[in-house]
């Protein structure tokens, strides 16, 4: 073995233990698939439709451009002037394989000397990137006593230990709590790491889930190229199609200039078929449907579940943005004990220790009690049978 050894990301982890207790994939059908992090990819109600061809000539199978190509760099761009007045143009904007790739790179190429904040709480993979990277992590307190809602002072942190500056990575809404920040509340944080040398990486995967409207930090940026601010979205929730494998990064264009130098040497661009797709799901008229049709769709779904998980017993941290329900479950049971009981009936949730930031192997984690209840691929008709499932498991 010549590679360096490192595990998994935590979903899969779940994942690996459903197949091997049930013989079967994780949201194959007749699973009930609570741990998985994807959307419907078919036309939810009031939704526009997907795309089931794409056209390709003999143009789109010559290398694509390092950034992405113009007609899709443009309609990125478009979209976030016209929702959000970002003031941006397509030097801004670099396309990669999806929203992680782009994370993965902003992480690798920060300077040596930056420390990175992380809410203790958050997405799985940046505990593994942050790992594997080996990145001077500063953990920002996300906790049952905090109700998973970080005050703003408890971002003002001072950077020691040999680093000059931090670069805070936050999902926004978060998964897994799906504690959303907009209106003041995000224009103050994207102030306070723009000032100095700071930095931050907004992940805005869920932008469109989230009650009662989306809002993103691009709105509240002045002048992107003054910053070192990086905006990463992806069609992989919003637009349903996370089998494109499209992501991108907004950031000031010379953070764009080494993602294309990186692209260069290291990725050779993106699938110019994905993003043709994509291009087409961005048109003006279509993305505003879909952006408010999932709003309501999943707000509903939001609501529905958040009903149902709370008569059961669970104590609920929700916020108003996302697909998942974050909450502790009733009589003592840990996350992976419930998942051994859930496994029995094709069902199974993420154990809330895998969105631990702080987490180490073999010990405990204050956040063994909890998980994370995805309803991001469920029909609206599932309910009645997943609560069922729910309730013999905790009987
Ligand atoms: C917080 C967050 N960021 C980014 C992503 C993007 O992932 P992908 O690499 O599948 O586009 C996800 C998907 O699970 C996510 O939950």
């Amino acid at each position: 073995m010549i590679l360096r050894r490192f595990p998994p990301m935590g979903v899969y982890e779940t994942l690996f233990k459903f197949a091997d207790a049930t013989g079967q994939y994780m949201g194959d059908s007749g699973t009930h698939p609570w741990a998985q992090g994807y959307p419907l990819t078919t036309q939810i109600p009031g939704g526009p439709s997907l795309p089931t061809s794409v056209e390709v000539g003999h143009l789109d199978l010559k290398y694509p451009k390092a950034t992405g190509e113009p007609p899709l760099l443009t309609a990125i761009v478009d979209y976030y002037n016209r929702f959000y007045d970002a003031g941006i143009t397509t030097d801004n904007v670099a396309v990669f394989a999806g929203g992680r790739p782009a994370i993965f790179a902003t992480l690798a190429f920060l300077l040596e000397d930056t420390a990175i904040a992380v809410e203790s709480t958050e997405y799985t993979p940046y505990y593994d990137m942050l790992n594997v990277l080996g990145r001077q992590v500063h953990l920002i307190p996300s906790r049952s006593d905090n109700r998973f809602r970080p005050s703003v002072e408890q971002y003002e942190i001072a950077p020691g230990d040999g680093a000059r500056r931090f670069m805070l990575v936050k999902s926004n809404p978060c998964n897994p709590t799906g504690v959303a920040l907009g209106g003041s509340a995000l224009k103050q944080l994207i102030d306070m790491f723009s000032r100095s040398e700071s930095g931050a990486l907004i992940d805005e995967a869920y932008e469109f889930y989230c009650h009662p409207e989306p809002d993103s930090a691009l709105r509240y940026i002045e002048d992107i190229d003054q910053t070192n601010i990086f905006v990463i979205g992806a069609a992989t929730k919003g637009l349903q199609v996370p089998g494109m494998r499209i992501g991108w990064a907004v950031a000031a264009k010379e953070h764009i200039e080494i993602f294309r130098n990186y692209s260069s040497f290291g990725m050779g661009g993106v699938s110019r078929a994905s993003q043709l797709y994509v291009t087409e799901l961005l048109a003006l008229e279509r993305v505003t449907q879909a952006r408010s049709a999932i709003g309501k769709y999943y707000s509903e779904q939001r609501s529905r579940y958040a009903e149902g998980l709370a008569a059961l017993g669970f104590e609920l941290f929700t916020g108003t943005g996302g697909f998942y329900h974050w909450g502790r479950v009733p009589g003592g049971l840990t996350g992976d004990e419930l998942n051994e009981r859930l496994f029995r009936h094709g069902a199974g949730i993420l154990p809330g220790r895998l969105c631990d930031m702080a987490r180490s192997a073999g010990k405990t984690s204050e956040l063994d009690d909890f998980v994370r209840f995805s309803f991001g691929p469920l029909q609206a008709d599932s309910y009645h049978q997943d609560m069922q499932i729910l309730s013999t498991c905790l009987a």
